[in-house]
């Protein structure tokens, strides 16, 4: 191991897209336009393989997702190659097209945790953000029955423009379902997000009224109920560590097998990432390019250079700086130190309020795959 490797903490989590076919459609969602295609999705044994490089570089906890990861026949068996090394197993389901046999089968392979996303605290309205008829009613069948066997259970809810004002029903929700944890994430502007931001993009009197509410309900459900929330980067201050820090904490494996330091990596240009087919987990994460790119400060640019918070926040996200400032080297402009900020304020007035004042393309563009999937 070189000097620099040494450096170089283990990843802790690995976030493995097994799949991005997924019956919904959520118009937030984080996964690139271009969807991968079944056909160049890994097969049961290189995933298998990855798993066991994962647990032998460190990895503790594995996040598996997608699109939807129960979408993949073979997640049994991979819960159970999980289990037998020791790592975390961790399901993030959309919680539709999951009877409640295979629920069993894949609590008997070992599951550890489950993770299941609400479009909101009723039927038409999570329905119509799912795009899926009858997905709420699947999904608290689904919270039923993984209590039923005894195994924790996160809600994850996104929030935008359209759900906001709904928190406390989510909430309330969460407690009936017997959630463990409420995560609620404010849509994150990559993929298919950032393409319906000014469908989603919440006012700023609503964000402000939701993290009134959430500061209430921690306080009333301290030791019943664990809420995970923060102030959306368009709202914010100060930026968030995004991935805990670039190749500091995890990687993402896509469904055809690259390997990302983060979900949006792929969006910044002159980055080339390496693919589990062809080259160990370990020798990726310690000498991959697309790793080193932005990992530690040495690549930061002012004001981020010579601040005191760089290996606080790490200068935010990588990806949204590039989105947003067209550089990705830029301090994201969630921070109220870049010259950008003001702009990215303004922005977010303007297109939450774009429909209010009957602008068109406003509309929902429902994720998908430009073909239909067999
Ligand atoms: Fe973080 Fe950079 Fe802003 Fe400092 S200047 S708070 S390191 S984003
Ligand atoms: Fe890529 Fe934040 S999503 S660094």
């Amino acid at each position: 191991m070189t000097g620099a490797e040494a450096e170089t903490p283990a990843p802790l989590g690995l976030l493995a897209e097994l799949t991005h076919r997924c019956p919904l459609r959520c118009p937030y969602c984080s996964n690139p336009l271009e969807l991968e295609r079944r056909s160049d999705e890994l097969d049961t044994a290189t995933w298998t393989r990855v798993l066991s490089e994962a647990a032998a570089l460190g990895v503790l906890q594995v996040h598996l997702s997608g699109g939807e990861p129960t979408a993949r026949r073979d997640l049994e068996a991979l819960v159970a190659h999980c289990a037998d090394l020791g790592l975390y197993s961790n399901l993030i389901t959309a919680g539709v097209n999951l009877p409640p046999a295979r629920l069993a089968a894949l609590a008997e392979a070992g599951l550890d945790h489950v993770q299941l996303s609400l479009q909101g605290p009723e039927a038409a309205g999570n329905d119509r953000i799912a795009g899926l008829p009858g997905a709420f009613h699947q999904k608290l069948a689904l919270a039923g029955e993984v209590r039923a066997l005894g195994l924790p259970l996160t809600v994850n809810c996104v929030v935008h423009r359209h759900n906001i004002a709904r928190l406390q029903e989510v909430i309330d929700l969460a407690l009936a379902l017997g959630a463990h944890r409420l995560e609620i994430a404010h849509a994150q502007y990559y993929g298919w997000a950032l393409r319906n931001r000014a469908a989603l993009m919440p006012r700023r009197a609503q964000v402000e009224a939701a993290m009134a509410t959430l500061e209430r309900a921690r306080t009333a459900q301290a030791g019943r109920l664990v809420i995970d929330a923060v102030v959306p980067d368009y709202y914010a201050r100060l930026p968030k560590p995004c991935m805990g820090g670039w190749g500091r904490r995890s990687l993402n494996v896509t469904p055809s097998g690259r390997v990302l330091p983060c979900h949006a990596a792929e969006t910044i240009p002159g980055l080339t990432f390496d693919n589990v087919r062809s080259r160990p987990l370990a020798e990726i994460w310690y000498q991959g390019a697309a790793f080193a790119a932005f990992r530690g400060t040495d690549w930061m640019v002012e004001p981020c250079r010579s601040c005191e918070r760089r290996e606080i926040d790490w200068g935010g996200c990588r990806c949204q700086a590039l989105a947003l400032t067209g550089r990705a080297e830029n301090a994201d402009p969630a921070c109220h130190k870049s010259r950008h900020h003001a702009a990215l304020l303004e922005l977010a007035d303007a297109e939450s309020e774009a429909e209010a004042q009957g602008e068109t393309g406003t509309a929902f563009v429902y994720r998908g795959f430009a073909t239909p999937q067999k």
